[in-house]
């Protein structure tokens, strides 16, 4: 679906629902049912999750607002739409900003890509392992260059095939028909993990804090963990936020979104810590010797696998149904990833969406590439800039943007649009001066503490 504006068209969601499904889809990936569940499993369980829950509401979501605020409000890629919000003659400096979350997020997807290919790897090898194909399906599990390679490059291109197809008929169209297979593949495996001896040891760990876990650096952990589950930071909620109707009403929208999002990293701590518990009860080691939990890529690729190889025959089915869960709540995060770079190139250079989703996805695979063989520094180097880094500063900056910078009676205009008595709402009392003092004050107090 298309509107006109100024005589140009521009793609827009069909519907709120598939805003809505699509911007979950983002926002509910590998962060979501990896990251938090094991950072949880080893910064003190329910401590975690407290301090997590904070953190999305207190800080994440009025973040999650405003840039899709400035998404919506400029109708536009995310570097010309920052450029929009400034004062005249400083449209160079918004636009720079975008400029580093459009190559934060190109970082992003340059290892989630390697990640996810490792998931597709363990989503098939349980396949070929049923036709009989028994060493490709070891091959498929084994860490190779080439297997990397091939896994890697095969995602590349199921996210550009999305991509390129467009906003409703590419990502919404599969970001609705994704999200629905992802939350039964999750009751599926949950129904199944909960029955099995040991589970409860991993849901009283979820469950109950131990606060003598809680320390600067969990906090940090935490706060990392926010903005990497809610797509912060790299412009992808406000590239989403263009293509958004003008009478939705933005605040409840960036509510269910984080709702959704925070629901299903809960729910993945109810699967993923007793399935560890799980594993343990089968005699799988989750403790290295010095009694610290296993690392997170060792829990997923190693302990799991083991844990379903204890449980036979429907032990495949288990590790397939779990990986496939995996891969696709990967395939909608990286699809928001590649539209940030795509966006801008087809709006700024003139190119059509199909020439640069594939000259932005090759770019952005031959990165990946390069990541491959040079792992051994360059995999976590990666990921510690973009993630640690680029995402929570820009944050701030965003913050600050929308705080300080834009006018506020602009801020005001755009949000009546879905919400007409916006003004003398809570909300409006409170999110203004909070997004320009309380949230850049955390995020400092945070980062130095
Ligand atoms: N939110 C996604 C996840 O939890 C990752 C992501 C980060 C997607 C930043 C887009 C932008 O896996």
């Amino acid at each position: 679906m298309t509107t006109s504006v100024a005589g140009e068209s521009r793609a827009q969601f069909s519907s709120k629902i598939g805003f809505i499904l699509a911007a979950a889809g983002s926002a509910v990936g590998l962060g979501n049912i990896w990251g938090f569940p094991t950072q949880a499993a080893s910064n003190g369980g329910g401590a975690f999750l407290l301090i997590y829950l904070f953190l999305v509401f207190l800080l994440g979501y009025p973040l999650l607002v405003a840039e899709l605020t400035i998404g919506r409000y400029g109708q536009a890629n995310p570097v010309k739409a920052s450029g929009k919000i400034m004062p005249n003659g400083k449209a160079a400096v918004g636009r720079s900003f975008a400029v580093v979350g459009l190559i934060t997020a190109s970082c992003i997807l340059s290892f989630y890509a390697i990640l996810a290919g490792w998931l597709m790897g363990f989503f098939f090898s349980p396949l070929l392992e049923i036709v009989g194909l028994h060493d490709a399906a070891q091959w498929l599990e084994s860490f190779s260059t080439g297997r990397n390679l091939l896994l890697t490059v095969l995602f590349m291109v199921a996210t550009i095939y999305v991509v390129k197809n467009g906003v409703a008929e590419g990502i919404e169209r599969w970001s609705t028909r994704l999200m629905p297979v992802l939350v039964v593949l999750f009751l599926v495996l949950i129904g199944y993990i909960l029955t099995q001896p040991g589970a409860m040891d991993g849901l009283k760990m979820f469950l109950i804090p131990d606060f003598s876990e809680v320390n600067s650096g969990m906090i940090h952990s935490a706060m990392g963990q926010a903005f990497f589950s809610l797509s912060l930071g790299a412009c992808t909620m406000m590239v989403y936020g263009s293509y958004l109707r003008k009478d939705a009403d933005l605040p409840k929208t960036a509510a269910q979104v984080a709702l959704i999002d925070t629901g299903i990293a809960f729910i993945a701590g109810l699967l993923i810590l007793p399935a560890m518990f799980v594993a343990q009860n089968n005699g799988v080691q989750i403790f290295d010797d010095a009694g610290n939990l296993e690392s997170s890529g060792d829990l997923v690729f190693g302990v799991l696998p083991a844990m379903f190889d204890t449980m036979g025959g429907a032990g495949l089915l288990v590790s397939i149904v779990f990986f496939a869960l995996m891969v696709v709540a990967a395939l909608t995060s990286s699809i928001s990833l590649l539209e940030v770079p795509v966006s801008t190139a087809s709006e700024e250079l003139k190119m059509s969406r199909e020439k640069s989703s594939w000259v932005i996805g090759g770019l952005i695979t031959l990165l990946s590439v390069a990541i491959i063989f040079n792992f051994g520094w360059m995999f976590d180097a990666v990921i510690i800039v973009s993630t640690e880094y680029a995402q929570p500063i820009l944050g701030l900056i965003f913050a600050l943007l929308v705080g300080w910078v834009w006018r506020r009676d602009t801020v005001l205009t755009e949000l009546r649009e879905g919400s007409a008595e916006i003004e003398s709402s809570l909300f409006w009392k409170v999110w203004p001066w909070y997004v320009r003092v309380v949230c850049p004050a955390m995020m400092i107090f945070v980062f130095f503490a």
